[in-house]
């Protein structure tokens, strides 16, 4: 798999995307996006994947949000197309669960699209903001709708309207993120999490993702029958008979 903004690997049912343009601290350009896509795709049809890391490439920055030159040129019509929001929201869809490994800056676009994986564990260095509105745009990528559900609506309204940079310790504070370690320490971390998460059932990774993504996509009563819909194809299944059977004859490795 050879993208020109991304690295891509799998190994051991942990599937890796770095986004590769250091030099402009991984900014989100046209390109980027395209192979996003290409390689999101490429990863989701494949069964020997449970798990998928993003990270950034250089360690200075997870992403810096969307290419600003590329943004300055678009028009309304473009806005229109959710070049962005579609990406994330495939992101977010992406069928098992996905970790964003994250150290120094991880603003904008970058910031909204570790929100939108499943996961986030940010090294001391790193630095979260949305400063859409000092350039005249707002977070349309999801950032409005995601950084409230992560944060309360208060904290996203601030974040937003101040463009202020939150840093890891707050970040992990008010929940934008799940873990703040030492920055040499994220992959290892991310990586352990990964590990652990690619050794559960299969299907209930993939149907638990579906469930819970419903809880914030539909009203609870639709909700619940997904979670029920679920839990029926799960009951049905040789993963589970398996998993308990062998909890019962004494195999499972004790946690
Ligand atoms: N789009 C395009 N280029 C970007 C970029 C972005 N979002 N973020 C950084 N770059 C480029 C810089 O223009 C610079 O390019 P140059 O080497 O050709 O001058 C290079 O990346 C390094 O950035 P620099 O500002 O020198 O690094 P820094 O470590 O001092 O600061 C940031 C890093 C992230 C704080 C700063 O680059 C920044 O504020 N970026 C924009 C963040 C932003 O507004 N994102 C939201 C976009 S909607």
């Amino acid at each position: 798999m050879t993208y020109k903004n991304l690295l891509v690997a799998v190994d051991g049912g942990i599937a890796a995307i770095v986004l590769n343009r250091p030099d402009v601290r991984n900014a989100i350009d046209k390109a980027m996006i395209d192979d996003l896509h290409a390689a999101l795709d490429a990863l989701a049809a494949r069964d020997d994947v449970n798990v998928l890391v993003l990270s950034g490439a250089g360690g200075k920055a997870f992403a810096a949000g969307a290419d600003i030159a590329q943004l300055r040129e678009r028009k309304s019509r473009e806005a229109l197309l959710a070049i962005n929001a579609r990406l994330f929201q495939k992101l977010e869809e992406f069928p098992v669960p996905t970790i964003a490994a994250i150290t120094g800056y991880c603003l904008g676009g970058g910031c909204e699209l570790a929100m939108a994986c499943d996961i986030r564990i940010a090294g001391r260095s790193s630095r979260f903001g949305q400063p859409e509105v000092a350039l005249g745009i707002i977070p349309a990528a999801g950032g409005t709708q995601r950084l409230p559900r992560l944060v309360g609506l208060g904290r996203a309204k601030e974040i937003i309207f101040t463009g202020r940079m939150v840093d890891a310790d707050e970040a992990g504070r008010i929940g934008l993120v799940n873990h703040v370690v030492d920055d040499e320490l994220v992959m290892e971390r991310a990586q352990e999490m990964a590990r652990q998460i690619a050794a559960q059932g299969r299907m209930a990774l993939r149907l638990a993702k579906v469930a819970m993504n419903a809880s914030s996509r539909t009203g609870q009563d639709t909700g619940f029958l997904v979670e029920q819909i679920s839990q029926a194809v799960l009951f049905d299944s040789a993963d589970k008979h398996e998993r308990m059977t062998a909890f019962l004859e004494k195999r499972t490795k004790k946690a």
